[in-house]
């Protein structure tokens, strides 16, 4: 496969050294309209801010359906084939968003607040008792799928397989168009599918007041979710909200180790946190990209975007776009405004966001408090991403303790 390199625009999420720094590669992006070019299928690379923000609020023009091809169909099977709410369109989306928005009430949220203190802490005992500090392992990777865990109403001692499988899950973006889905990526849905409706199933018997059973409860209802729907969105969940959330707290503490007086500056001033968190997400933005596919075919800024053209709308690009954000490359925890587009925009903003958010607050800042020396164990390393391009996410980050 020969990534298309015309005009010096490469892109090709399957290249680890892409994956790693691709904020490079987005600069020949901005100041031109949406990039064409073909990757086994039409495709257009949206850096812009502008044109970024537009295309996620125009669900008219542009669809959240990927168009039916041999690659998709093969992810269908693999993945089930009842519709994703993040992979739909009104009226479905309309209806799956307004049946599962019910788990994620203000209420419940702030209910968790206590739960993710609680976890958080005995997290980082366990590192003052090692006296060394793996971030990824002994923070970020656990704390996410702890949490969802306790939102499902599943043990959260199960967190280990739950994060294998989910790991495992996402790898399957690094397989390549044309190349089946490895085996292991097959067999950790299977069994994240098997748990779930074991889970759903005990639900059933024995109602309780997580997640899963307030949706299990709404399936009595005129529009309730379908059998199959639920199962969806409950594995949907755990991938969505547990590698998003863990690579906030991981690249927001790497920016903080490579800008010392910033952390030095939250360190002191804790009450900066909720506005560090949105230059977290901003400047290292954990989901690179999502993508849209016009409905029909659409002209934009000049340039003709074919019907269902693969359109990936770079939201870490349009993050660090010069014409939106002054002095972008620059981490900066007060700054002011910052509607960036880490969480999306328009229908299918994050629901989980204020969860999220909530998270990395209360992560970062504990490990802050309760460790005033920490800094990179060595600024010069050159650190590997794990997991996919779309989901970008180290693979380690070792601090001192001081
Ligand atoms: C820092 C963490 C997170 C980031 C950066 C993030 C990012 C995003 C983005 C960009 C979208 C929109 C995708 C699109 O428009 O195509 C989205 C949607 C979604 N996210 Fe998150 N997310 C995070 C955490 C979470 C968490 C913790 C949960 C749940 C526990 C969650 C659940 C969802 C769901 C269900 C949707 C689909 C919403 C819809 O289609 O209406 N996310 N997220």
């Amino acid at each position: 496969m020969q990534p298309e390199q015309q005009e010096q625009i490469y892109f090709n999420p399957w290249d680890k050294a892409y994956r790693a720094n691709p904020y490079p590669h987005y600069e020949a992006l901005y100041g031109r309209p949406p990039y064409l070019f073909n990757l086994f299928v039409p495709m257009a690379l949206v850096a812009r801010y502008r044109d970024a923000a537009m295309i996620l609020r125009d669900h008219e023009q542009f669809s959240s359906v990927p168009p039916m091809s041999p690659f998709i169909q093969e992810r269908l099977d693999v993945f089930g084939s009842a519709p994703r709410v993040v992979f739909s369109d009104p009226p479905v989306h309309t209806r799956l968003r307004r049946l599962v928005s019910r788990a994620f009430t203000p209420r419940r949220i702030r209910d968790l607040e206590l739960r993710i203190c609680e976890f958080t802490s005995i997290l980082l005992d366990r590192v003052a008792e090692k006296g060394t500090f793996e971030v990824m392992d002994d923070l970020a990777n656990p704390l996410p799928v702890m949490v969802i865990a306790e939102m499902l109403g599943v043990p959260p001692e199960d967190y280990l397989t739950f994060k294998e499988w989910s790991d495992r899950v996402i790898e399957s973006d690094n397989t390549m168009p044309g190349v089946p889905l490895p085996e292991p990526v097959k067999d950790a849905f299977r069994s994240l599918r098997g748990y779930f409706i074991n889970e759903i199933e005990k639900r059933r018997r024995a109602p309780g007041q997580d997640l899963i059973s307030v949706l299990v409860a709404s399936r009595d209802e005129a529009e309730a979710l379908s059998e199959e729907e639920l199962i969806t969105f409950v594995v949907l969940l755990l991938l969505a909200g547990n590698e998003t959330t863990t690579n906030l707290i991981g690249n927001g503490m790497l920016a903080l180790g490579h800008n010392t007086g910033q952390m030095l500056k939250l360190a002191r001033h804790p009450n900066l946190m909720p506005r560090a968190i949105e230059e977290m997400l901003r400047y290292d933005c954990p989901v690179q990209s999502t993508a849209r596919y016009p409905k029909f075919d659409v002209t934009l800024d000049g340039v003709e975007l074919k019907a269902n053209t693969v359109t990936f709308v770079i939201v870490a690009a349009a993050n660090r776009d010069p014409e939106h954000f002054p002095h972008p490359h620059v981490f900066d925890i007060t700054r002011e405004p910052n509607d960036h587009l880490a969480f999306g925009e328009g229908i299918h903003y994050c629901l989980g966001a204020p969860l999220a958010r909530m998270e990395g607050a209360i992560a970062i800042g504990a490990a802050l408090k309760r460790f005033p020396g920490l800094r990179l164990l060595n600024p010069e390393q050159e650190f590997t991403y794990k997991g996919s391009y779309f989901l970008r996410g180290l693979a380690e980050l070792p601090m001192s303790l001081g």
